[in-house]
This record gives structure tokens, sequence and C-alpha cells, in this order.
């Protein structure tokens, strides 16, 4: 069981999870943490769930939160940066989760924009939103979800075909993983990434994802909104773009979308 005490225990005193509302069930923990905001809760409040019945993702997707087996947290920010550095929240998320995950002795990889995966399935990942008057940011919500230790036949029952591209940590392990540590090593670790975000800026988290990064030089095939096109990566830019070489030789940058790999 998913239990705060423990969690709390673990903590290493930063400003992430410095309140934790845990509860049993929810919609999805990025709406409950939305709702909390307008109670003024601070900087650093996390929504964890041990279920999630209206769990999302990018590009409007279902993200399945079976009960008792993942973790889904979602962690309130109040950044004193410009909107358009909001996508480095994105990085800290992926690289928090990469790090948590090679604690269990794994070998994690991030795919743009923010998936994590480990032997090349996906493991988690992770949806940031923000609201902001004008170019001010009033707040970013970073929510993860990872499975943790979600069984393969759970997968293909819930996801049908897309199953075969998703895994879990316990599966990868071999071994049942322990939610309360996986949660606590999170959060220190995303506080961690938090400060040197907020005190050096994106500079160094880009150079910490670019060695996580799978993409960087393969050839993929890029599906967003109405279009689909090829390239070959060249990496990531200091906005949080992925940028391309089409086979044209013209550079592209790609904001959102679904990328796979064609090489
Ligand atoms: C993705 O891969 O598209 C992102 C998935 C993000 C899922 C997490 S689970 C916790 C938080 N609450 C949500 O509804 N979504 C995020």
């Amino acid at each position: 069981m998913l239990d705060v005490g423990v969690i709390q225990q673990r903590l290493s005193g930063g400003m992430v999870g410095r309140d934790i509302r845990l509860h049993k069930a929810v919609t999805s923990t990025n709406e409950v943490l939305k709702e909390l905001v307008k109670e003024g809760v601070p900087e650093g409040t996390v929504v964890i769930a041990d279920e999630q019945t209206a769990g999302h993702g990018r590009l409007r997707k279902r993200w399945f939160s079976p009960p008792g087996v993942n973790v889904y947290a979602s962690v309130l920010f109040r950044p004193a940066i410009p909107l358009r550095e909001v996508p480095g929240f994105s990085f800290i998320a992926s690289l928090a989760v990469a790090d948590t995950i090679a604690l269990e002795g794994l070998r994690p990889a991030i795919k743009w924009p923010n998936d994590v995966l480990v032997d090349r399935k996906k493991v988690a990942g992770s949806l940031v939103e923000c609201a902001s008057s004008g170019k001010k940011v009033e707040y970013v919500i970073l929510g993860v979800g990872v499975n943790v230790n979600v069984t393969p036949a759970a997968l293909r029952a819930a996801l049908g075909d897309a199953a075969r591209a998703a895994g879990s940590l316990g599966q990868a392990a071999g071994r049942e993983i322990d939610r309360n540590v996986f949660a606590a090593n999170f959060l220190n670790l995303l506080d961690r990434w938090a400060s040197v975000f907020a005190v050096q800026g994106p500079a160094p988290v880009l150079d910490a994802w670019r060695d996580r990064d799978i993409l960087s030089g393969r050839r993929v095939q890029v599906r967003g909104e109405g279009e689909s096109y090829d390239g070959r990566v060249l990496g990531v830019d200091r906005e949080g773009y992925l940028v391309l070489r089409d086979p044209r030789g013209a550079r592209r940058r790609v904001l959102t979308g679904e990328i796979r790999i064609a090489d």
C-alpha cells in the first residue's frame, strides 16, 4: 500500500513534498491539484493516488491507471520563469523519473518529449500543464505516471496492440518494486532537479537530458496534427523543440506529435 508516513520519512526535506495528499482513487492527480491551487496550497504540494479513473496524457490520450500497482503523482510549482521556459519542467520530470529508475538498478532512456523507457518499452510519462496571465507563469503542474508493478497481462488487456510498446519496472527488474521507496526517491530527485533548473537555468538540465536521450541521430517519423513526415534527429534546442533534418535537407522544429523510430 502507498503510505504517506513511509514516503515522508524518506524525504530529504526539500520543497517538493512539504505537503503530500494521498488518495485511494481520483479522476486525475493533475485535476485534483488544479482544484487545490484555488485554495492557495504552497509550492511543492504533491497529490498522489493509488488509482486514477480518468488519468490522461499528452495528445488527449488516456493514461491506464489501475489500482494498487503503480505511481501517479502531481507536483505544484510556482516558478519565476518566462512562459517559453515551461517545457524545462517536462525535462526535469523525465530526468527525475529516469534517475529514480536507475536507483532500482535498471537502465532508463528518455524519448522526446516525455517518455521514459526501459528495454525500449515505455514505463513512464509526464504531463506538464501550466496557467499563465500574459507571459507570466502563475503555476506549473508536473504530473508523472510510472508503470511500477503492473503486469504485462494487465497492460495487454487494457491497451491491446499498443501494449507491445509498454512495460513496467517490475517486469524489467524481475521483482516487485516498493512503491513508497520509489515515490520518495522520485520526490527527492525532482526537488534536486527543480533547484538546478531554478538556480542555473535550462542549460544543465538540457545537458543531462541529452545524455539520456535515445532519439539523437536516429531517423524518425513524426505524426503531428494533420501531417506526417520523416527526418533525422539533430537534437533538442534550448526551448525544448525536437530539431530534425528532413529528407530535403531542411531543418524542422517539432513542438508536439508522436515520434516513431524508423531505423
Ligand atoms: C504521457 O505519456 O502522455 C503522459 C502521461 C502522464 C500521466 C500522469 S499520471 C499522473 C498525472 N495525472 C494525469 O492525469 N496524468 C499525469
